[in-house]
């Protein structure tokens, strides 16, 4: 089962298998995407803004909010951005990339 994800702050989309993490497959679709750490949850460069499907996403978990909480503050859990390496794609969903950095 695939669903697709579209980055709304560009013309892209890519296919994305269910359970893969956005990171994954944006990189599998050939789009160039900042994960400085590899992966690992352990920096916050490759994070996107869910704009829309949110419910079609994996719930964040602790090493997530920990990461994000350290590097970006606590008010960041609050909105809709998640660290892509992390967050699991389970439908269709609208991406963009944070202007801050
Ligand atoms: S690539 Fe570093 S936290 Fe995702």
């Amino acid at each position: 089962m695939t669903h697709t994800i579209t980055f709304t702050d560009r013309d892209e989309e890519v296919e994305a298998e269910d359970g893969q993490t956005v990171l994954q497959a944006i990189l599998q679709g050939g789009i160039e995407y900042m994960h400085a750490c590899g992966g690992f949850c352990n920096c916050t460069t490759c994070r996107v803004k869910i704009d829309e499907g949110m419910e079609n996403v994996s719930d964040m978990k602790e090493d997530e909010k920990n990461t994000l909480r350290r590097f970006q503050g606590e008010e960041i859990l609050e909105g809709p951005y998640r660290l892509s390496c992390q967050v699991k794609v389970h439908g269709d969903i609208k991406i963009s990339e944070p202007e801050w950095y």
